[in-house]
């Protein structure tokens, strides 16, 4: 009986070992052998304007640091960019991804899909684990360069209450005022970067530009605030 029962734990182990090879490791690897993994010569093709306004801004440093605002200068500054992110742990109190939970769509924009990872800039890919500050994966647009070279300096000068630490050492301080420093232009354009390829073209997602639940999402956040406006949300 005994013996029985050890040979079943056996030849259980042993398909559940099988089974689990199958699923986590064989299948996702055969779709995503088909997956197109988008290259950074396709994905700086179009330079950002904020990388643009940034040699308009600060030419001198600039024009030093990364020489003209073309395809290949963007791609140096991504990639110190996400650098300066693991290096600094940004993803320490940030995350890059959206859920389809807790209205999060209705915060900070569509829905995260696979496909918006497939690319190499996000192998790997920075998901972060917790929320201290918001999600970083729609940042593109949210705030001017301006913005973040104040934010980046010190963020409670823009916003008071902010736990974010500042990060003066991406900045030259022996000019008044400080200007970003080369890694300092590359967290700016990196981050600027964040979800630019929705704001491109509007609708790289899907064809409404928004993830499959922000509609519904939106809908229902609007007839319960119209409810409420209304008084007759009883
Ligand atoms: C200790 C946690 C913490 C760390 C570390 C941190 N941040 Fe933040 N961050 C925050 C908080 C909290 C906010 C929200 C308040 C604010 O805007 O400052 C924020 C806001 C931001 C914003 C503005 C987001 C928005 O949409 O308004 C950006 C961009 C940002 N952080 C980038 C970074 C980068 C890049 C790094 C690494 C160099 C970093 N953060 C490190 C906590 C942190």
């Amino acid at each position: 009986m005994f013996e029985n029962a050890k040979t079943a734990f056996l030849f259980g182990g042993i398909f559940m070992f099988v089974v689990a090879y199958l699923w986590e490791g064989y299948l996702p690897l055969s779709h995503l052998n088909e997956m197109k993994v988008e290259t950074m010569e396709e994905l700086t093709a179009d330079v950002l304007p904020e990388f643009e306004e940034l040699a308009e801004v600060y030419p001198k440093e600039f024009k030093e640091y990364y020489g003209e605002p073309t395809s290949e200068a963007m791609a140096e500054a991504l990639i110190l960019g996400k650098k300066v992110y693991t290096q600094e742990a940004c993803w320490h109190c940030h995350s890059q991804f959206i859920r389809p939970v807790s209205n999060e769509a209705t915060r900070y924009g569509p829905v995260s899909l696979a496909k918006e990872y497939s690319n190499e800039m996000n192998y790997p890919h920075l998901f972060g684990t917790r929320r201290v500050g918001p999600d970083l994966i729609r940042e593109n647009g949210k705030h001017s360069n301006d913005w973040h070279v104040a934010h980046f300096y010190n963020p409670q000068m823009v916003v008071p209450v902010s736990v974010m630490p500042a990060y003066v050492w991406l900045y030259d301080e022996t000019v008044d005022p400080p200007v970003p420093n080369k890694k300092g232009m590359a967290i700016i354009t990196y981050v600027q970067w964040l979800g630019s390829w929705l704001n491109k073209d509007g609708n790289k997602l899907n064809n409404t530009g928004k993830a499959p639940l922000a509609d519904e999402i939106e809908t229902e956040t609007d007839k319960k605030l119209a409810e409420l406006q209304n008084g007759d949300s009883k």
